[in-house]
């Protein structure tokens, strides 16, 4: 693969990769473009630098299952609510994952959802390469670009991707691609409900009261990421999007059929598998700040797969690049003399940039802000 070592830890491609990358950008068509004209191979900027093929799997035996949590009854019934708060509580202080069922978004809107995001993605090419962009000044509502690191990770990712803020300054319908223009908003008030009561039970599992977390400004923002993983020719060359933590207090997605979504834990990769209608939920880096380390900002990863395309519909709730000037450190309830706190304060966009700037490059951000 023609690496060049050049210290402990520290690989450099011995051809011009930034020129690689400025074309690939200048393209605007994203991985998409890649497959769309035919390549069998796929190029050197996505290819891992890793001597082992870190998607191939060598261990045997039966593996850990993703705890699932089904929210049915739990607003009429305390005995179901208790035990919901009770696995919920394991399940984040262990996975930091969990998948949910019965949480009450209806079947017809998730895949109305996933189709508008297909329907994204495979429009015409001129129309989708307008939204194109890398501002990340909030002057652009919608941002859809291919590797929002593209110049700052080391390996560039087998996705494209658009992202758009939804609360609390909902778009005007005119500022959202049209194969998105209604599912969207329908979709984000449906998931700010899903996030209050999500919240709530979080909320009571840290042994606080109910509205601490939405009172904190936890429910306050909401920016949903699409993904659309391609197809591709030689999936143990690259990866669809490498381990990273989410820097939000929580995340719940939408996937496809397709899988290729895995967790680590306890030292190994545990698949996410699909579910029809469940959604998965994931603790971010700012819960595990706020929580003090009691619940885990797990590492995740999407492995690139010759079945393709995938689409998945992340939904953060964070008020990302919005300039906000609350401060958020580990809770005052959760600390003690034997148990100080942990991280200094900071606020959710000083988080965001230092993420952003950093890139996905395998380590975590919160490292910057331990005390
Ligand atoms: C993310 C993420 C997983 C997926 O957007 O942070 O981890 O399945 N996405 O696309
Ligand atoms: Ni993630």
């Amino acid at each position: 693969m023609g690496l060049i070592n050049t210290g402990p830890g520290i690989t450099r491609p011995e051809y011009d990769r930034k020129t690689e990358l400025i074309a690939f950008d200048q393209t605007k068509t994203g991985v998409k473009g890649l497959v769309d004209s035919g390549i069998t191979q796929v190029p050197r900027i996505f290819h891992l630098p890793y001597p082992e093929n870190i998607n191939s799997d060598q261990t045997s035996g039966s593996k850990p299952t993703l705890p699932t949590i089904d929210l049915e009854g739990i607003n009429e019934d305390s005995i179901k609510r208790n035990e919901v708060i009770e696995k919920l509580k394991n399940a984040l202080e262990n996975w930091g994952f969990f998948q949910v069922v019965n949480h009450g978004i209806p079947i017809d809107i998730l895949e109305d959802v996933k189709k508008g995001i297909l329907g994204f993605f495979e429009q015409d090419t001129d129309v989708k390469k307008q939204w194109y962009s890398r501002d990340v000044s909030g002057k652009s509502r919608v941002l859809y670009n291919s590797n929002f690191d593209l110049y700052s990770a080391p390996v560039t990712n087998w996705r494209d991707s658009f992202y758009c803020i939804m609360a609390p300054d909902p778009p005007q319908p005119h500022e959202l691609p049209l194969p998105c223009r209604d599912i969207w908003p329908e979709y984000s008030n449906r998931m700010m409900k899903l996030g209050c009561c999500v919240f709530e039970l979080i909320s009571e599992a840290l042994g606080l009261d109910p509205n601490h977390l939405f009172d904190m400004g936890c429910v306050e923002g909401l920016a949903l990421l699409a993904h659309y993983y391609p197809s591709c020719p030689q999936p143990e060359l690259t990866i669809g999007t490498p381990n990273h933590t989410d820097n939000d207090f929580i995340t719940i997605l939408l996937q496809d059929h397709v899988g290729g979504l895995q967790v680590f834990y306890e030292n190994q990769w545990i698949d996410v598998p699909p579910i029809p209608g469940a959604l998965v939920v994931n603790v971010g880096d700012l819960l595990q700040l706020i929580t003090n380390d009691k619940f885990v900002s797990s590492q995740h990863k999407v492995l690139a797969n010759k079945i393709g395309p995938r689409v998945s519909l992340a939904s953060f709730f964070t008020t990302g690049i919005i300039p906000t000037m609350k401060v958020f450190e580990p809770i005052k309830e959760l600390v003690s003399e034997d148990n100080p706190a942990k991280y200094r304060g900071t606020t959710v966009k000083e988080y965001g940039n230092y993420y952003r700037e950093k890139g996905l490059d395998g380590t975590s951000a919160l490292l910057h802000f331990r005390i």
